[in-house]
This record gives C-alpha cells, sequence and structure tokens, in this order.
C-alpha cells in the first residue's frame, strides 16, 4: 500500500479571491501564520491571470466580486484541464439555499459563510488538501498498474507460453507472502516483481525464445542474460526499483551454481529465493515446446529434492504448506 499523505501541509499554495480588501488581507495573513503560501486577487479576471502562471493547491474564492465573480470564476477554472482537480472553496455573505444549490450544482467543494471562524477555515482547506492527496496517491497507485500492465504486454506478446506461467507465478508469489506476513507494500511489490521477472526476455531473439527443442550454447548464453536486461529495463523506472531483485536473481541457486552472479544461500535476496522455486514449479507443471506437462506431485517431489541445492530449504518448507493449503482449498489453478 503507498503510504497516506499527512496533512497539514504547511508549504501548500493557496489563491484568495476576494474583491474587500480588509476581508482578504485578513484571510492572507491567517492562513500565512499557519505556514500557507497565499496569494491574492481581487476579483474573478485577476484571478484568471494569475492562475494562468501560478497553480494553487486551493482556491478560496467570494462569490459576489466585480467584474468576473466567483461563479464564472469556478466554471472557467474547471473547464482548465491544468486546474480541473485544483479544489475550490466558496466564501460567502450569501448563504442564500438558491446560491448554496447553485454551487452544488457545480460541483463545489464547499462553502464558508462570512464572517469567517478561522478555526473552520483551517479544518475545512484541511479536510480538502487531505482529499485530494488522497487522489493524487490513488493515481499514483493506477499509474503503476498500468506501467506494469503495459511492461507485461510486451513480454506475453512474444511468448506464447508466458501468458499463463505470468498470472499463475503471480497467485502463487502472492501466496507465499500472505503466508510470511508481509506488509501490504511488500506483497504488492511481490506481485510486480512475480509479474515482471521475465521482462528481459524482451532482447531475446524470437527464434530462440520460442524453439522447440535444445538450444545451443550461444543461445542458451543469450537466453542467460535476461536477467541483467530486464534489471536495466526497470532500473529507469523510479517507481519500480524494489522489484529489480525479483528480476535479477530469479536464476541464481541457493547452491551458488545460478546466474548471473552465481551467489550463494542468504547473499540471494529472499524475493528471489521465492520466485526460483516457484518459477521451477510451473515451468515444470505446464506443457512447454521442450517438455509436456508433468503432474503436481511429481513436480513437488523434485523441488524437495533439490531444497538446499538450487533452493532455500526452508522456503521450500514454506512452499510445500502452502501448496497443500490452497490445494486442499481448491485454490490451485
Ligand atoms: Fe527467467
Amino acid at each position: 500500500m503507498i503510504p497516506k499523505p499527512t496533512i497539514p501541509v504547511p508549504s501548500k499554495k493557496i489563491l484568495v479571491v476576494e474583491d474587500n480588501d480588509v476581508i482578504r488581507e485578513g484571510l492572507a495573513q491567517h492562513l500565512q501564520i499557519d505556514n500557507y503560501l497565499v496569494v491574492q486577487a481581487s476579483n474573478g479576471n485577476e484571478a484568471l491571470r494569475v492562475l494562468e502562471k501560478f497553480k494553487p493547491d486551493l482556491i478560496l474564492s467570494d462569490i459576489n466580486m466585480p467584474g468576473k465573480d466567483g461563479i464564472e470564476l469556478y466554471a472557467e477554472v474547471r473547464k482548465n484541464p491544468r486546474l480541473i482537480t485544483v479544489p475550490f472553496l466558496f466564501l460567502t455573505a450569501d448563504n442564500s439555499p438558491q446560491s448554496r444549490r447553485l454551487g452544488r450544482e457545480l460541483g463545489v467543494e464547499d462553502y464558508l459563510t462570512k464572517p469567517i471562524n478561522h478555526q473552520d477555515l483551517l479544518s475545512t482547506i484541511n479536510a480538502r488538501l487531505l482529499r485530494a492527496a488522497e487522489v493524487e496517491v490513488a493515481h499514483i497507485g493506477q499509474a503503476y498498474l498500468e506501467t506494469v500492465a503495459v511492461l507485461v504486454n510486451a513480454i506475453e506478446g512474444r511468448d506464447p507460453y508466458t501468458r499463463g506461467h505470468v498470472d499463475r507465478v503471480t497467485r502463487y508469489a502472492v501466496w507465499m507472502a500472505e503466508e510470511l506476513r508481509w506488509p501490504e507494500e511488500q506483497i504488492r511489490m511481490m506481485e510486480f516483481g512475480a509479474r515482471l521477472h521475465d521482462i528481459g526476455k524482451i532482447i531475446i531473439p524470437d527464434q530462440v525464445l520460442n524453439k522447440q527443442g535444445k538450444l545451443t550454447q550461444e543461445e542458451w548464453a543469450l537466453m542467460q542474460q535476461h536477467p541483467v536486461a530486464g534489471e536495466k529495463i526497470l532500473s529507469g523506472i523510479s517507481h519500480l526499483q524494489a522489484v529489480r531483485p525479483y528480476v535479477l536473481y530469479h536464476h541464481e541457486h541457493w547452491d551458488g551454481t545460478g546466474y548471473p552472479e552465481g551467489l550463494k544461500q542468504r547473499e540471494i535476496p529472499i524475493e528471489a529465493r521465492i520466485l526460483a522455486i516457484i518459477d521451477v514449479y510451473d515451468a515444470l507443471s505446464t506443457e512447454r515446446p521442450y517438455h509436456p506437462a508433468r503432474p503436481h506431485d511429481e513436480v513437488m517431489q523434485y523441488i524437495e529434492l533439490q531444497a538446499g541445492k538450487y533452493f532455500d530449504p526452508d522456503l521450500v518448507v514454506v512452499f510445500q504448506g502452502v501448496m497443500k493449503k490452497r490445494c486442499t482449498q481448491g485454490e490451485k489453478k
């Protein structure tokens, strides 16, 4: 889970639009004392000029002003894609049901009625800023998922065996992370790591990737470059940094005979030690160009045999427990 934003945020910028100089100055002073950065405008037209160069975190505007009034200003602000998500609070002496209804119909976030109580002003502003921050965090979360989906499609489009493999490996990986009681954020990274572990196969030519039968020595050497290539791709994506160990080390072996670095035992990050077991389990239990699908029990026997050789023996025990539990619950595949 992405960390919750904290509020109040002292450096937030507020645009105060009010034609009455005394009220506007008073509001600005109060907000500055509370560490907000305040920019002032005395009517809608002036506010729009300010907004051409300045994007506030929140707009606080009077309704009745000479020239462009607050309602017209609001409509203009919402038409501008750059400002569409900026919270907008109305400040009004006019608390009539008609004007409240009009504001509500327009989608105005809130009203503050003059004279303004300082505490109400701060708590309303903070609540709106918090809401805006939560929406932004949700969008970032969505952006993570979309990036991962694009990358996964890039692999799956080329390798017909990858599609189901990626989905299943991801499912088993999440089961393992849950069994190990990892925190939610780590489980999420495990999910991304499982989805993206073979992203480096993008560099492998089709005739090698989809070759029926044994690879030549050169082809095999090329294939072995996929963890390093994948890690290189992800190194440029700031929000996927935590996924790099899954990609780089998922072919390392507990006894040091794996690649690319020949790491041993706990030198291998736990994320990759888990993924190594799951990757092999799924590869063996499903049909590939070079072998038929093997039955579950046979594959589990092989995994047990490799505990302490290819795989972390403690994690093999966890994997056996997970598969036993989930298979009995009928969740497998
Ligand atoms: Fe791989």
